[in-house]
């Protein structure tokens, strides 16, 4: 497995595997590899011959107050996952940003609402820096989770909107043994904050098929000990909820059978 830190070094290594007839998935990353990563990365094994992975803690999609510098940076590990995954090269750069960086993406109907109105610039930095992977890694798949399910709809608005030529997958939520959805944060939680973020998996589940079940998960959330709501909504067919634990934020959603917005 190739480790690649710079840019010039990435699109030197794709355009030789293309120039050998190779397709290429991308899955980015901010490292931190677990189960949910290594699920995707299978996945993007399936849909070309060679899978890159990305690792860059995207400074741009975190705002003053959050957790950019304590987010956990095991690199060594991450590549021996990577290896053990038959990854073919990562693309850890130290930077993509020139510090005169003043180009976004931005988009205004996806991004509206969820995470978009509890974390303003948030996903403006998710889109600018995809594109920016896609442009240096130039896969012909990229590979999501359906854990961040606004970016997931937002990288899929992106590339529809921009006519980038990429195919878009997404692979499911993996979750722990407990059912608490599989992040990078959750290395965070003490005992007794992982205990009260289980009602989140929990509720989650119990709200679908309810007749009024954004209703009925809002309020129980609020109810539930040591969690702070942060939104709950539907989104491309899942019911979607952002919770706080302490200082630590948590995403989830299930699917519920609403209708998807058409991309
Ligand atoms: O989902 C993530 O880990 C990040 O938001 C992504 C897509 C790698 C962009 O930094």
């Amino acid at each position: 497995m190739k480790l690649i830190r710079s840019l010039p070094g990435m699109r030197a290594w794709t355009e030789e595997r293309r120039q050998e007839g190779k397709r290429i998935a991308l899955v980015p990353t901010m490292g931190a590899l677990h189960a949910g990563h290594l699920s995707l990365i299978e996945l993007a094994r399936r849909k070309a011959d060679l899978v890159v992975v990305s690792i860059y803690v995207n400074p741009t999609q975190f705002g003053p107050k959050e957790d950019l510098k304590k987010y956990p940076r095991p690199l060594q590990q991450d590549l021996q996952l990577c290896r053990e995954e038959d990854v073919a090269a990562v693309w850890a750069p130290k930077t993509l940003y020139e510090k005169t960086h003043s180009t976004w993406v931005e988009e205004d109907v996806v991004s509206q609402g969820g995470e978009g109105a509890q974390r303003p610039g948030h996903l403006r930095g998710v889109a600018t820096v995809v594109l920016k992977l896609f442009n240096v890694v130039q896969p012909q798949v990229a590979v999501f989770g359906h854990k961040d399910a606004q970016q997931w709809e937002l990288v899929q608005r992106v590339v529809r909107d921009l006519n980038v030529p990429i195919q878009l997958e997404a692979g499911e939520i993996v979750r722990d043994r407990d059912g608490l959805a599989l992040s990078s944060r959750n290395v965070y939680l003490s005992e007794k904050e992982r205990a009260a973020a289980l009602a989140l998996p929990l509720l989650l589940r119990l709200a679908v098929g309810r007749p009024d079940a954004v209703g009925w998960l809002r309020r129980e959330l609020e109810r539930a000990p040591s969690l702070r709501l942060d939104y709950v909504e539907i989104r491309n067919g899942r019911l979607c909820a952002a919770v706080r634990v302490g200082r630590t934020r948590l995403l989830d959603n299930v699917p519920c059978g609403a209708k998807q917005r058409k991309i």
